[in-house]
């Protein structure tokens, strides 16, 4: 199996959509894109999942994030299933397009098989794994999930702020970070640099080592 993972450029697949048939690179374009695949069209786990995505969509938006959902089921299956989806979460509109893949071959592509989810043919079905795509089409981050664990979009729009922020500022966010708290620099980044770089300064943290490595700032 293709392992498409942190670094690799997304492969330029046409996908047929509840949107139309386009490339992928097209779509993504210059924005970011969140890519998410799901087991299968009405069920439970997911129905919450996809609600859950379309009431999240502005804060993805604000971000500079497209939404793309693949499944194996097909795009009539799909249109049926929105219906359900929008019930359940109320006030949402499932306005991202959802892809179509019954023979399999995008989610192999994507690197979205779950090997031990099988449909009643022995076809693999799609784990639930999420890739955040810059505008180079490059996977920034995934996660894989089984089918048995629904996804955390909050944890979503933390590592899409973390992304961001390390894009712009040579930082890394720490561990449970948060949006507004202070970010760690980049271990490449000197002292003497760190003073250019971080004009409203910085804390380094006294280790055993004595080594100036943890320098917290804000940004
Ligand atoms: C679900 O979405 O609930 C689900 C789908 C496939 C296997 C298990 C759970």
């Amino acid at each position: 199996m293709p392992g498409l993972t942190i670094g690799d450029t997304v492969p330029n697949l046409e996908v047929e959509t509840t949107h139309g048939l386009f490339k992928i690179h097209d779509y993504v374009g210059d924005n970011w894109a969140i890519m998410f695949s799901h087991p299968g069209d009405f069920t439970p786990v997911c129905t919450t999942e996809l609600g859950m995505m379309a009431a999240y969509a502005e804060k993805f938006d604000k971000l500079g994030a497209k939404l793309l959902g693949i499944s194996c089921d097909d795009l009539q299956s799909h249109n049926d299933w929105i219906k359900d989806i929008e019930a359940y979460t109320p006030g949402c509109k499932v306005k991202y397009p959802i892809c179509g893949d019954r023979n399999g071959e995008i989610i192999k592509q994507l690197n979205m098989v779950d090997p031990d989810e099988k449909d009643a043919n022995g076809k693999p079905l799609p784990s639930r794994a999420l890739h955040i795509v810059g505008p180079n089409k490059k996977v920034k981050a995934s996660f894989l999930y089984p089918a048995s664990t629904g996804r955390n979009m909050d944890e979503v729009v933390r590592v899409m702020e973390s992304l961001k922020k390390a894009e712009k500022h040579r930082i890394a966010t720490p561990v449970n970070w948060k949006p507004g708290e202070p970010v760690v620099i980049s271990p490449g980044v000197s002292n003497e640099r760190a003073k250019e770089m971080f004009p409203q300064g910085f804390k380094t943290v006294d280790l055993p080592s004595k080594k100036e490595y943890l320098r917290f700032t804000n940004v």
